[in-house]
């Protein structure tokens, strides 16, 4: 069935998508053309929902705010034991940037953040040093800074032994070598 002159139906199938002239009344709107009154609308419609969706999605994030769960700065380390002496073990290194390093007398931890810029360096076992593959500052087993730009050596955390006979260290506290701190009781545990 045809519609007359002016009705929506014949605006509807008037314009250049399907051959015929463009009526200056019109305006295209996802591939059809419409009335212009009607695409207006349909654009005030979409603008208002997109408005309203995006106010919705704040809200939400609002009430679930991003939170970062940061290791904690105190952990337990397994039982000397497990550790061989002249090993540095790398058990800790990715999830609390931290060496554990046994000696013939006890043991040390020590911080994975290179003292020039804070990348983390590398244990190098067949070299015998750290290496930190940013700028070369290069570190011996001790953590003593001896080639590249870093300005000072490796950072030691406290290290202790908790109630159960197993190592526990706290990233709370830091010893410096170049401050003599190195040489606290809380710096090196004795075994
Ligand atoms: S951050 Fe390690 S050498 Fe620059």
């Amino acid at each position: 069935m045809t519609t007359g002159s002016g009705g929506a139906a014949d605006k509807m199938t008037t314009g250049a998508s399907r051959g015929g002239p463009v009526r200056r009344d019109e305006e295209r709107f996802d591939g059809i053309w419409m009335p212009r009154r009607d695409f207006f609308s349909t654009v005030a419609w979409a603008a208002t929902g997109v408005s309203v969706l995006g106010a919705i999605v704040a809200s939400v994030r609002m009430m679930f705010p991003k939170v970062l769960f940061d290791p904690p700065m105190t952990f337990t380390a397994g039982f000397p034991e497990e550790y061989q002496v002249g090993e540095v073990s790398e058990r800790w290194k990715k999830r609390y940037r931290t060496w554990i390093i046994r000696t013939d007398e006890g043991f040390f931890a020590l911080s994975a953040k290179c003292t020039h810029l804070g990348c983390t360096p590398n244990w190098i076992e067949t070299e015998g040093k750290f290496k930190c593959p940013c700028h070369g500052s290069g570190f011996d087993p001790a953590g003593v800074n001896f080639e590249g730009p870093a300005p000072r050596p490796l950072e030691r955390f406290r290290i202790a032994m908790d109630e159960n006979g197993r190592i526990l260290v706290d990233k709370s506290r830091l010893f410096r070598q170049e401050a003599g701190e190195w040489d606290h009781p809380d710096a090196f545990l004795r075994v």
